[in-house]
């Protein structure tokens, strides 16, 4: 556990996308670097669970950089699915991160079980594991997630990834149809770090 406030902090992805919404969830007095700033390439992801990718960038970035390094690890889980693409959510959408090749193949996996999977209710959630490591010490693991169902059509144009595809629990509409100030209220990923608010 750590004893002093985080100061500086690498936030550990080369995703331009995650590295913005993660720094606008952190109090503005931590002074944030980037991967970019070290010129890092980012880890093979062997882990089994998001938990395990998580600190596997977490470690492997503040060795590099030398730094205390928080990243994530995130995805969609199916339960129809066996709970796939889960940690392999990012590389469904192939070399180029395509998500519309992403989310074809989730509709085409979806069938393949059920051919009438549209009458049901498919549930799924987003997952996100955050952790904060320095060198190869763990300071903290959290585990953020949503509930919801996978819509019958992709609708909506905000957000990245699976986002016109879900719609949360309680919700009539996907992700990528809310105000991107909206979403990042109630996603994984702000849930994730509501639990290690206390650590900034
Ligand atoms: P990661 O960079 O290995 O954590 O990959 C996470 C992948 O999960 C992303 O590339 C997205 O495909 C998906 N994902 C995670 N969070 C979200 C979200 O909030 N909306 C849509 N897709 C997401």
């Amino acid at each position: 556990m750590l004893k002093k406030r985080i100061t500086k902090l690498l936030i550990g992805t080369n995703n331009k996308g995650k590295f913005k919404e993660i720094t606008n969830l952190l109090p503005k007095n931590i002074k944030v670097f980037s991967t970019s700033q070290f010129k890092l390439k980012s880890p093979r992801e062997y882990g089994k669970s998001f938990e395990e990718n998580s600190l596997i960038k977490s470690k492997f970035f503040s060795k590099k950089a030398k730094m205390l390094c928080l990243a994530d690890d995130s995805g969609l889980e199916i339960d129809l699915l066996n709970k796939q693409p889960g940690i392999y959510s990012a590389r469904w959408a192939g070399s180029k991160l395509d998500f519309n090749i992403a989310i074809h193949k989730v509709y085409n996996e979806l069938k393949k079980k059920d051919k009438n999977w549209q009458k049901k209710k498919i549930k799924a959630r987003f997952i996100c594991a955050l952790s904060i490591c320095y060198y190869n010490k763990k300071i903290i693991c959290v585990r953020g997630s949503i509930n919801g169902k996978i819509s019958r059509i992709p609708k909506g144009k905000n957000g990245f990834g699976y986002d016109p595809i879900f719609i949360p629990e309680k919700h009539k509409k996907t992700f990528a149809e809310m105000k991107p100030s909206y979403k990042y209220k109630l996603d994984h990923r702000s849930k994730a770090f509501k639990k290690i608010k206390k650590f900034l």
